[in-house]
């Protein structure tokens, strides 16, 4: 399988004054393009740290990582701009919507900064909105309008609606009911079944194992790479 993301002997360390935190001790990691992994791993242990350098969103202090095998530590500021635009989507636990736009405007987001023309951007979004689970009739309406979990659809429409190589996800139904993170994890499962490459951080068993691979993370190192127990993904376990 032709590697998207390598880490090699990545190393994080967060200095605050004269503190200095490993937040990151020599993680090593391969995905494969479509691979679907979850990242598992107590608080503090570097969950967040290791998702933010793929995603390009801060710096190992050493190592290595590549991305669609270009080694990033290489890239100049406006194509770590550019990776992230056109290789990267991202959901966060607590959605990160833009309040004073509406979901249209929100979902168009990465397209305006691609420079996609109007009528172009309307079709995208009404694509993706539906592909994350979510209804045309949001898309005039504020974030604010919508449950937990439906902003959360409307974040994982803005997260692929430049249809990114990459969906990382941080704790992504962290903050939502057993019935919306069900419906989040069906439409993660169904986004890689068309070929989409995920990594999802989560605390949940019942999320985790609806990935392919979960790797466990202790102290800023991978500790555990195991199979998911696929009838606990919680697209089975949950009603509804
Ligand atoms: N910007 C920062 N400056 C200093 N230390 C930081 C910073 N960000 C994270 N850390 C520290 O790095 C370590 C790893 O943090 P990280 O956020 O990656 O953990 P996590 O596994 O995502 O935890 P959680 O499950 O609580 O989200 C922790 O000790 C944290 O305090
Ligand atoms: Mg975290």
């Amino acid at each position: 399988m032709e590697p998207v993301i390598e880490l090699n002997n990545v190393w994080k360390i967060y200095k605050t004054g004269s503190i200095e935190t490993p937040a990151l001790r020599g993680v090593n990691l391969v995905v494969g393009r479509g691979d679907f992994i979850s990242i598992m791993g107590p608080s503090g242990s570097g969950k967040s740290t290791l998702l933010n350098i793929i995603g390009l969103l801060d710096k190992p202090t050493r190592g290595e990582v590549r991305l669609a095998g270009r080694d990033i530590s290489k890239l100049s500021g406006r194509e770590m701009a550019y990776y992230r635009n056109y290789y990267l989507g991202f959901v966060f636990q607590r959605f990160n919507l833009v309040g004073r736009l509406t979901v249209r405007e929100n979902i168009e987001l990465p397209l305006i900064a691609r420079g996609v023309p109007r009528s172009e951007r309307l079709r995208m979004v009404v694509k993706a909105l539906s592909m994350a689970g979510g209804d045309e009739s949001w898309l005039e309406k504020k974030p604010t309008q919508l449950s937990g979990g439906q902003q959360q659809r409307v974040a994982i429409a803005r997260a692929i609606v430049g249809n990114p190589l990459i969906l990382l996800a941080d704790e992504p139904t962290g903050n939502l009911d057993r019935a919306s993170a069900k419906v989040v994890m069906e439409t993660f499962q169904a986004l890689n079944s068309r070929g989409l490459t995920i990594v999802l951080v989560t605390h949940d068993p019942e999320v985790a194992n609806c990935s392919e691979r979960i790797y466990v993370i202790r102290d800023g190192t991978i500790i555990e790479s195991r199979e998911p127990v696929k009838s606990r993904c919680i697209t089975k376990t949950v009603g509804g």
